[in-house]
């Protein structure tokens, strides 16, 4: 996630200055090919810094031991780690200018939905640094009440994968039936795509979507009585429910 953010940092903000910290030498290898980003093994703080902390929630204790002292006086730190509370950063690293965001994984096409939590220590001009930084990935919706973020996260940080499950059954469908697997893709692709395009500009939101396409005694009628048959909504459901619960789990 942080190497996808710093890429689409590069590409969308041309005049700022990128610096990874990578503690691997071989992964500082690869992002050192480059040309835009500088490469550090450990955090060497400047004045104004917007640190996004990309690491996983077990490595924090190690990355904050290692700072150097009020590493982050000046900084605005945006934590994209899931289940790591506002409180628990502000303590572990020394500072009250931390917010939370849940990022998903279509931040690598500039797509991601992602979620912001400004902690209560957060100025106006961090929550600025913030939606900048994170504009760069794609869209970000502003969440005050840092609890909606376990639901958030099973929404929108699972929610790729989620669907990518429900997206493997339309194309496998298609290739059973005959098209070349590129062909499926594409055809799910652009369903998926057209599905959400239809559902950001209409009015009525997604049950009136498939109601509408569901001629009585028409074929779509016949696929979603299928589904409702299987509850398929409210497995999903459970699903979301259960990766929300797992993130309250992760947050202790
Ligand atoms: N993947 C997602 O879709 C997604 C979505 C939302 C949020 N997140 C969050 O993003 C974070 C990273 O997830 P990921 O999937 O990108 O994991 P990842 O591929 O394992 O990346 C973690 C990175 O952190 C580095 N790291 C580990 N310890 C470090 C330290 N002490 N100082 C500096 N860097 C350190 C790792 O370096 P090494 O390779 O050397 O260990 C690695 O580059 C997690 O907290 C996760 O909850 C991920």
């Amino acid at each position: 996630m942080g190497s996808v953010v710093a890429g689409r940092l590069a590409d969308e903000l041309p005049g700022a200055e990128v610096a990874v910290v990578e503690p691997s030498a071989d992964r500082r290898a690869a992002l050192g090919r480059d040309p835009r980003l500088r490469v550090r093994e450990s955090y060497r703080p400047e004045p104004g810094d917007t640190v996004v902390l990309a690491i996983p929630p077990a490595a924090l204790d190690g990355f904050a031991a290692g700072l150097p002292v009020e590493a982050f006086r000046s900084a605005t730190v945006v934590s994209v780690m899931a289940g790591v509370r506002l409180a628990a950063l502000a303590a572990r690293l020394g500072t009250p200018h931390v917010l939370r965001a849940m990022p998903n994984l279509a931040a690598e096409a500039g797509q991601s939905m992602t979620l912001l939590c400004p902690g209560p220590g957060a100025r106006p001009e961090d929550l600025e640094r913030a939606e900048r930084v994170l504009s760069a990935i794609g869209a970000y919706l502003v969440v005050p009440d840092e609890s909606l973020l376990d639901a958030g996260t099973a929404l929108v940080g699972s929610g790729p994968a989620l669907v990518a499950y429900l997206a493997k059954a339309f194309a496998d469908f298609a290739v059973e039936a005959g098209f070349g697997p590129a062909d499926a893709l594409r055809m799910t692709c652009q369903v998926l795509r057209g599905t959400a395009d239809l559902l950001a500009a209409g009015d009525g939101g997604p049950e009136r979507l498939y109601r509408r396409a569901a001629t009585p005694g028409g074929t779509t009628e016949r696929g979603i009585s299928c589904l409702a048959d299987h509850r398929v909504q409210d497995a999903l459901h459970e699903a979301l429910a259960r990766t929300a619960a797992r993130s309250r789990e992760l947050a202790g």
